[in-house]
This record gives structure tokens, C-alpha cells and sequence, in this order.
């Protein structure tokens, strides 16, 4: 037998590895997952029966060209049908947006730290990332972000919310940064937690993209809607971008479960985005009692906060995990905590009021 092993491509070296949330153990003394920004209610029942009513057909393909969903979508968003893009969750779709546009020798700007999926994306398909620094407020540098275009830049991410420092740019700043930018450039806003921005001076990406062939704005079911493990997100975008992610789509991607899934939960969004509001009340709660115990924390418009901890980072989210709640730890830089359940979050605020007695 031959000693050779397959080849691979090289663009593959040293890709990073995404990291999924902690699980909260099964049995043990963890009660509460508040590591992967996911939203902490179970499937509305109606939502629920659907997609159980999907299930007993999955015998069968589902159908390729999500057509219930795109009307749905259509007229939810006021987009015309040939606009609109489906993947497997918002990150498919980024992945499909990447595939179209950047190759090797192609540069794909983004601000960093920021959706740690940019970087492993953008290395698979051969391009370079560019990485931008989050300003001094953990906030997008736009300007510097503009400055990093070059001849080679095919794509760049603005995250609004940013994960994980739920910080956002506002309107005036992204207008311009928009405007700016050369046309040939493909700008995807991303932006997964929109629906928990209470922030009126946050603009709407659909409302940016309409004249702005350039513009393309990713949303996902994952969070607001609580679709995490059924993997179904959507772009919006002008007809050459969006006929092009149909192209780079993964055949059959989108399960018919989280189709019609994804559908039951527009019909029913008045339920949904009552929780959403419940969510922010306990962000708003949550980020107060952070601050009353002296800790400066980003103004989040996500389901998450950030603590800068530094190298107390590890330590940090070690002592919150052994009180009960796993939080997402970003070693030498911060920790992520999603909002959850009102327990969960009482005990990263416990965990956090003890720490900064600490510091
Ligand atoms: C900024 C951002 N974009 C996209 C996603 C992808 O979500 P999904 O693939 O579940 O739609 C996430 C998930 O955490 C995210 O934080």
C-alpha cells in the first residue's frame, strides 16, 4: 500500500477551528448554557407542532427552492422574492456570499474580534483576511475599516450587533462608510440579532440595501426566533449577489422541518418578539447590575454582554461554570455571556460580583 495520503488543499493549514458553546453537563453541577448566544425559551407550540408535522415526511426531499418561505419572507420584508437567499443558518449564507466572491489573492476585510466564523470561512476559500481592530469602545473602526480597502478587497462583514461585544454602529457613521466604499465591493451586514436592537439610531440593513446594489444584510432564525438546531438564516441582497448565493447553495440545504418551521414562526412573530422584549428587559437588568458593581461593560443591543477580563478571562469563566452557568470565554480578551434564564443570569451576576471584589 502506497505511504502517500490524500491531497489537500494548503489554504487548509492553520484554519481555525470554530468553537461551539460550552453544553451545560448533563447530571452535573451545571444548570445553565449562556455560551452560544442562543435564545433560552423552547419552540412556541405552534411552531413546535409544525415541524413535527414536517417530520413525519422526511422520506422526502425538501423543497430545493424553499418557495413557502421566500413568499413568507417576501412579504414580511417588502423585498421582491428574487432579492432573497437561503442557507443553513446565517452562516451557510456567509459562507455561499464568501464562495461567490473571494479566492486565493482576494482580501475579505472585517473588524476583529468579531463572528469568530469570518476568519475560518474566509481561509477555506483561499482568501486573505483582513482584520480590522475594534476601535476603544470595542466599537467598528469604519474609518479604518474604509482605509483597508484595496484593489484586492472582494467583501467586507460589518457584524451590527457586533459578536461578542454587542456594540453597534449607527446610521450617519454606516451611511457614509457605505457610500464610500468602491461599488464593485460587496458590503454584508450581519445582522443576526437585530431584532434585539433597541437603539432607534441603529439603522435597518433592508432598509440600506434598497438602493445600494452593494449591500447585502444576512438574518437568521437561530436567535430572535429560536430556531437554533433547525439551521435556516437569509440574505437579502440585489439579483447578481443573490441569483449567485443560489448558486454556491448546498443542494437540498434547508431541511423542509426548518422550512416550514421558519414559516410558522413569521405567522406567529407577535409571541415571538414578546420574548425578544422580555430578553432586553433582562439585558437592560443585566448590564445595570454589572455597572452598579463597578465593571464597564459595552452597551450591548444583542442577547449578550462583554467583560474585557483580560487574563482573568479563563479564571473568570471557570468560577462562573463551577457556580452553574457556562459563558463563552475568549482567552487574553474578554467573556461573552448570553442572556438566559433569569437563574442562569443571577448566577454570572453572583459569580461576577464576588470576582470584582476580587480585581
Ligand atoms: C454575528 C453572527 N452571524 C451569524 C451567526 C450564525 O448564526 P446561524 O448560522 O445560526 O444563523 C452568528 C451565530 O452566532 C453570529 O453571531
Amino acid at each position: 500500500m502506497s505511504e502517500k495520503t490524500p491531497k489537500l488543499r494548503a489554504a487548509l493549514d492553520g484554519v481555525p477551528t470554530y468553537k461551539p458553546g460550552k453544553p451545560a453537563a448533563a447530571g452535573g453541577p451545571v444548570a445553565y448554557k449562556l455560551s452560544s448566544n442562543e435564545n433560552p425559551y423552547p419552540p412556541l407550540p405552534g411552531v413546535l407542532e409544525t415541524a413535527v408535522a414536517a417530520a413525519g415526511a422526511f422520506n422526502r426531499y425538501p423543497d430545493m427552492a424553499c418557495t413557502g418561505l421566500m413568499a413568507e419572507l417576501s412579504e414580511r420584508f417588502g423585498v421582491p422574492a428574487e432579492h432573497l437567499a437561503t442557507g443553513t443558518g446565517s452562516v451557510g449564507v456567509a459562507q455561499q456570499l464568501i464562495q461567490a466572491t473571494a479566492g486565493p489573492g482576494d482580501e475579505v476585510i472585517y473588524a476583529w474580534r468579531s463572528f469568530e466564523a469570518y476568519p475560518i470561512i474566509t481561509q477555506v476559500s483561499g482568501a486573505t483576511s483582513v482584520q480590522v481592530p475594534l476601535d476603544d469602545n470595542e466599537v467598528h473602526d469604519l474609518d479604518a475599516m474604509l482605509a483597508a480597502v484595496t484593489e484586492r478587497t472582494r467583501l467586507i462583514f460589518v457584524c451590527n450587533p457586533n459578536n461578542p461585544t454587542g456594540t453597534v454602529v449607527r446610521r450617519a457613521e454606516l451611511e457614509r462608510f457605505l457610500d464610500a466604499v468602491p461599488s464593485d465591493v460587496l458590503i454584508v451586514l450581519d445582522e443576526a440579532y437585530r431584532e434585539f436592537i433597541r437603539d432607534a439610531d441603529v439603522p435597518d440593513g433592508i432598509e440600506l440595501y434598497r438602493d445600494r446594489p452593494n449591500v447585502c444584510v444576512l438574518r437568521t432564525f437561530s436567535k430572535a426566533y429560536g430556531l437554533a438546531g433547525l439551521r435556516v438564516g437569509f440574505a437579502v441582497a440585489h439579483e447578481p449577489v443573490a441569483a449567485a448565493l443560489r448558486k454556491t447553495a448546498v443542494p437540498f440545504g434547508v431541511s423542509q422541518l426548518a422550512q416550514d418551521a421558519a414559516v410558522a414562526s413569521l405567522r406567529s412573530e407577535d409571541a415571538l418578539l414578546e420574548r425578544v422584549d422580555a430578553l432586553v428587559a433582562e439585558r437592560t437588568r443585566v448590564a445595570k447590575t454589572l455597572t452598579d458593581q463597578g465593571w464597564t461593560v459595552p452597551e450591548s443591543q444583542a442577547n449578550f454582554v462583554w467583560l474585557r477580563l483580560g487574563e482573568r478571562t479563563v479564571d473568570f469563566a471557570r468560577a462562573c461554570e463551577q457556580a452553574g452557568a457556562v459563558v463563552r470565554p475568549f482567552p487574553g480578551e474578554g467573556v461573552r455571556v448570553s442572556i438566559g434564564e433569569t437563574a442562569g443570569n443571577d448566577i454570572f451576576l453572583q459569580t461576577a460580583e464576588a470576582f470584582r471584589k476580587e480585581l
